[in-house]
C-alpha cells in the first residue's frame, strides 16, 4: 500500500527518490514528491509551486516521476515523497500525493484513510483539486493555523476519524518535517547531518530509528528529532530506545525477489527453527504456566497467512485441541461470541495488515489473550499483541508471499507440539518435530524441481480458468496454491474441497480445464481419487501431485512427490506451486514481484 519517505539534509530530493524506490515493493500506482524550494519552477500538469514549496507528481511507475525530477537538477534540504495505492479517486496526477493546502503553504503525504472526510469537506465549504481524503487535511491545516505548527497539526488530527500517518512540510516552519501517527505505521530517525521519516521499517535508511506509537507526533530536523505524546508533552527519546535497523535483502544475481525468496525457503525454515529449537526458548516467550490454561485456539489472518492458519487449525486438532480459523475482515464484523480459556493467534507476515490488527484489538476488548506470529520485528502488531513469535524468514520483498508462508507453517508445527507438551509433559515429541522439520528443509533444498515446474507452467499458461482440489490438508495446499497462481498470473483459479466439486462447480469443468489435484493423505486418498475420476469423466485435465501410485492412468500430468510424513506435505508441496506460479507469470509477461493492483502490506480495511 501507500508509502511515505521524507528526508532533511543534503540532497534531500535524491534521498527521497531512493527512499520511495525502496518502498516500491509494497505496491503503488502513482508517486510524488514535495520539497522546500525558493525558486519557482516552470509549472505544468506534473509540477506546481506553492509558497517556497514545489510539488512534482506522476502516474504509474516511479521511473515516470524520476524522469521529470532528475531532469531538473533540484537542490533542497527538505523533501517528502509518497507512493500511492488508490483508495479515494482513480490513480491520476491530481490524486497522487503530496497535496497542497489552498494557500500552498502546507504540503502533506498520508497513509491510511480519513473516514469522515466528506463531513470535513462540508465544514470547509471549499473546492478541492483532487478526490482524495488527504487534501482535506491540508486545507484544514490552512484553515485552523494558530501560529504554532505542531499544535495546529494536533488540533486537526483531533477532528479526524480513521487512520493516518502524515508527513508534513510547511513554509510556516521550513527546515522541519512534522509527523503524526494514528493507526498507520511510521518510523523516524536521525544521524549527525540528517533526519528521516518512513512508513516502512524495512525501507528506512539511517541510524537512531524510533517506531512512533499511536497518537504520537514528531518534529524531524537535521541531526535531531523531537517526539511528543498526544498532549504534545515531549518524550525523552533516550527513554524510547532506538530499534535495531533491519537489513533489507538485495536481489543479487536474481531477476526477481520471488524466485530468490523461494530459493531461500530451506534456510528460512532453519532460521525459524533455530530460535525455538530448545523448548526452554519457547517457554521464555510463551510461559508454560500461563499457556497451559488455554484449552481452545482461535486463529485469525488474511490471505496467505489465513491459509497458514488453516493448516495450523488442523495441526492443533490433531493434538485434540479445539481450534477455529477465521478471515480477519469477516471476523471483525460478525457477532462476537464470548470464549473462555481461548488463546487468539494472529498471523501476519508484515505485521501491518489493518484487518488482522483490527481483529486483534477486538479480541483484546473482549478479554482474550493474544499471540502474534509475524515476520517483521517492531511492526505494529508486535506492539498490540500480548505475546509475539517471529517467523525469522528474513525480509520478504516479493508481493506474493512464499518463504514467510513456509515459516508460518513451521511455527504452527512447533506450537501444536508445544501445546501437546502441556497435556502430556512429553518433550520428546517436541524435539522430534524440530528434527523432522530440519529434514524437510533439507529435502526441499535437494528436490530439484525447477524444470518440472517450468514444464507445467508451459502447459497451463494459456488457460482461462484453473481449479485446484484436495481434501483435508490437501485442500489447504490447494487454497494457497490457487491464491499464488491467480495473484501473479491473473488466470482465474479457484480452490475447492475435492468432495464439494460435484455440488455445483463441476459444471464448469470441460476439456479445456486444468484441475490440479493434491492427494497426500492416506486416509482420504481413495475418496479424492474418486473425485479425480469424476473430473476426468468430464474431460477435465488433471495435474496430480501425490506420493501414492496412481491407478488412474488418465491424468494429464503426474508429479510423484518424495515420501515424507503426511503432516508435512503442506510445507513441502507448496514449493512446486510457488515455482509453477512464478514461471506462469513470466510466460505471460507479468512482473511476479509487483502484481497489478496488489500491495505487500494491506494497511486499509
Ligand atoms: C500473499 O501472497 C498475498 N500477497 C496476501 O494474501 C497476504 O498474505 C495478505 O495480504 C496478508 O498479509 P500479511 O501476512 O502481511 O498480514
Amino acid at each position: 500500500m501507500c508509502g511515505i519517505y521524507g528526508y532533511i539534509g543534503e540532497k534531500s530530493v535524491d534521498e527521497v527518490m531512493k527512499g520511495i524506490k525502496r518502498l516500491e515493493y509494497r505496491g503503488y500506482d502513482s508517486a510524488g514528491i514535495a520539497f522546500q524550494n525558493r525558486e519557482r519552477l516552470c509549472e505544468d500538469e506534473n509540477t506546481k509551486n506553492g509558497e517556497n514549496i514545489t510539488l512534482i507528481k506522476n502516474k504509474g511507475e516511479i521511473s515516470n516521476l524520476e524522469k521529470i525530477v532528475l531532469n531538473k537538477n533540484l537542490k533542497s534540504n527538505v523533501a517528502i515523497g509518497h507512493t500511492r495505492w488508490a483508495t479515494h479517486g482513480e490513480p491520476s496526477i491530481k490524486n497522487s500525493h503530496p497535496h497542497f493546502s489552498g494557500d500552498g503553504k502546507w504540503a502533506i503525504v498520508h497513509n491510511g484513510i480519513i473516514e469522515n472526510y466528506l463531513e470535513l469537506k462540508q465544514e470547509l465549504q471549499t473546492q478541492t483539486e483532487s478526490d482524495t481524503d488527504t487534501e482535506i487535511v491540508a486545507r484544514l491545516l490552512e484553515k485552523y493555523f494558530n501560529g504554532d505548527v505542531l499544535s495546529t497539526i494536533k488540533n486537526v488530527c483531533h477532528k479526524l476519524k480513521g487512520s493516518y500517518a502524515f508527513a508534513i512540510i510547511t513554509s510556516h516552519s521550513p527546515d522541519k518535517i512534522f509527523v503524526a501517527k494514528h493507526g498507520s505505521p511510521v518510523v523516524v530517525g536521525y544521524g549527525k547531518s540528517y533526519g528521516v521519516v518512513c512508513s516502512d521499517i524495512n525501507s528506512i535508511k539511517g541510524e537512531n530509528i524510533y517506531v512512533l506509537e499511536n497518537d504520537q507526533y514528531a518534529i524531524i530536523e537535521k541531526g535531531k528529532i523531537n517526539i511528543f505524546d498526544k498532549n504534545l508533552v515531549a518524550i525523552d527519546v533516550g527513554k524510547l530506545g532506538a530499534v535495531k535497523k533491519v537489513e533489507r535483502s538485495k536481489l543479487g544475481d536474481y531477476s526477481h525477489y520471488m524466485l530468490k525468496e523461494i530459493d531461500e525457503i530451506p534456510s528460512a525454515i532453519r532460521r525459524t527453527l533455530k530460535e525455538y529449537e530448545n523448548i526452554e526458548a519457547l517457554e521464555k516467550i510463551l510461559p508454560k504456566e500461563k499457556f497451559k490454561k488455554f484449552k481452545n485456539i482461535l486463529i485469525i489472518a488474511c490471505g496467505t497467512a489465513y491459509h497458514a492458519g488453516l493448516v495450523g487449525k488442523r495441526l492443533f486438532e490433531e493434538e485434540g485441541i479445539y481450534c477455529e480459523s477465521e478471515i480477519a475482515s469477516e471476523f471483525r464484523y460478525k457477532p462476537f461470541i464470548e470464549r473462555r480459556k481461548t488463546l487468539a493467534i494472529f498471523v501476519s507476515q508484515s505485521g501491518e495488515t489493518a484487518d488482522t490488527i483490527g481483529a486483534l484489538k477486538l479480541c483484546k476488548q473482549h478479554g482474550l489473550k493474544t499471540l502474534a506470529i509475524t515476520n517483521v520485528r517492531n511492526s505494529s502488531i508486535t506492539f498490540e499483541a500480548d505475546y509475539c513469535i517471529y517467523t525469522n524468514a528474513g525480509s520478504e520483498i516479493g508481493v506474493a508471499s512464499t518463504k514467510a508462508y513456509n515459516c508460518q507453517l513451521v511455527i504452527f508445527y512447533i506450537l501444536s507440539k508445544y501445546f501437546n507438551y502441556f497435556k502430556t509433559g512429553d518433550e520428546k515429541a517436541y524435539y522430534d518435530e524440530i528434527k523432522n522439520l530440519k529434514n524437510i528443509a533439507r529435502l526441499i533444498k535437494k528436490n530439484d524441481i525447477k524444470s518440472k515446474c517450468g514444464y507445467i507452467a508451459q502447459k497451463i499458461y494459456k488457460s482461462k480458468s484453473i481449479y485446484m482440489i484436495g481434501r483435508g490438508l490437501d485442500y489447504f495446499i490447494a487454497a494457497e496454491a490457487a491464491l499464488k497462481l491467480k495473484e501473479i498470473s491473473y488466470i482465474h483459479c479457484e480452490s475447492y474441497p475435492a468432495g464439494e466439486l460435484k455440488h455445483g462447480t463441476i459444471s464448469l469443468i470441460d476439456k479445456n480445464t486444468y484441475v490440479f489435484a493434491f492427494v497426500t493423505q492416506e486416509k482420504i486418498k481413495d475418496k479424492t481419487f474418486s473425485n479425480i475420476n469424476e473430473v476426468v469423466a468430464r474431460e477435465g485435465k488433471i495435474i496430480l501431485f501425490s506420493q501414492f501410485d496412481n491407478s488412474n492412468k488418465k491424468v494429464c500430468e503426474e508429479i510423484k512427490v518424495p515420501l515424507v510424513k503426511e503432516r508435512y506435505y503442506p510445507l513441502f508441496i507448496i514449493n512446486y506451486l510457488q515455482l509453477i506460479s512464478y514461471y506462469t507469470a513470466l510466460l505471460l509477461g507479468n512482473n511476479p514481484d509487483k502484481p497489478r493492483s496488489l500491495a505487500k502490506s494491506v494497511t486499509v480495511e
